[in-house]
């Protein structure tokens, strides 16, 4: 056994300790224990206003990687985005579903663009099945497919725990995020618990999707990292991280978010 392959044993038995402290913490410390939930896959919440209208209408700024292209968000714009998404009628949605008020900590706006087949082999933007691993079991991630009526223009793809299929069919029993033809769909789901990947889009084919990392807390609350973290990879060990800073925190009053 090398010491790379012993290292790597180690990190996972760690991210596997963390997961387990910390789902603990939080059902005990946040969970509102009047509210009893059914497990579920993912969650599905819909909207009749349509988000690619508010889009067009945001300040955002186009970053080109290789195999992304990233939409950095500033500030005023961040606001106006949350207030179209955490709405009251949102956020008791999330609150019965899932008995959790969340703090908002990452938020990440991208297009995938094509792999050629020798590339789609390898993993080079989640493109491979996975769960997340340094996370809690109540973490929530929350997918707004935008222009995405097909799998074919780049859709995450999550394993429907609930199917019947057969290991044969693997691949059908992975379930598309896509947008709805008027309005708009914001899906949850634990991807702790949940395998998932990033379907490649077809070539010339291309769709946005606006992810944010939600992790249980007190009351409604966003990161004040937020904005800057978009420069940079998801942020890992979250509980760990608002521990340390809780007065990083961005009280989301004067976005007209009120606590639900
Ligand atoms: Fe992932």
């Amino acid at each position: 056994m090398n010491l790379r392959f012993a290292l790597k044993k180690l990190y996972v038995f760690y991210c596997y300790l963390y997961s387990q402290f910390f789902s603990i913490f939080n059902f005990i410390i946040f969970k509102d224990k009047k509210i009893f939930i059914e497990k579920k896959t993912y969650l599905k919440f819909y909207k009749k206003n349509d988000i690619k209208k508010l889009i067009k209408d945001l300040k955002l700024e186009k970053k080109e990687e290789k195999y992304q292209t990233i939409s950095i968000i500033e500030k005023d714009s961040l606001i106006k985005l949350c207030n179209f998404i955490f709405t009251s009628n949102f956020k008791n949605f999330l609150l019965r579903e899932t008995g959790y008020r969340y703090s908002i900590d990452y938020l990440f706006i991208y297009k995938n663009k094509y792999l050629t087949k020798k590339l789609s082999k390898k993993s080079v933007y989640a493109n491979k099945p996975h769960y997340d691993k340094p996370f809690s079991r109540n973490m929530l991630k929350l997918i707004i497919p935008i222009g995405l009526s097909t799998k074919e223009n780049g859709a995450l793809m999550i394993l429907n725990n609930k199917s019947n299929l057969t290991k044969k069919d693997f691949k059908e029993r992975y379930i598309p995020f896509l947008s709805p033809e008027e309005g708009t769909y914001i899906y949850g789901f634990n991807p702790r618990e949940t395998s998932h990947f990033a379907q490649p889009p077809e070539e010339k084919l291309s769709g946005m999707n606006i992810m944010f990392q939600l992790n249980p807390a007190n009351k409604w609350l966003i990161n004040k990292k937020i904005i800057e973290r978009q420069f940079k990879i998801e942020p890992n060990f979250p509980e760990l991280r608002n521990f340390f800073y809780t007065n990083t925190h961005l009280k989301l009053s004067n976005a007209n978010i009120k606590n639900v």
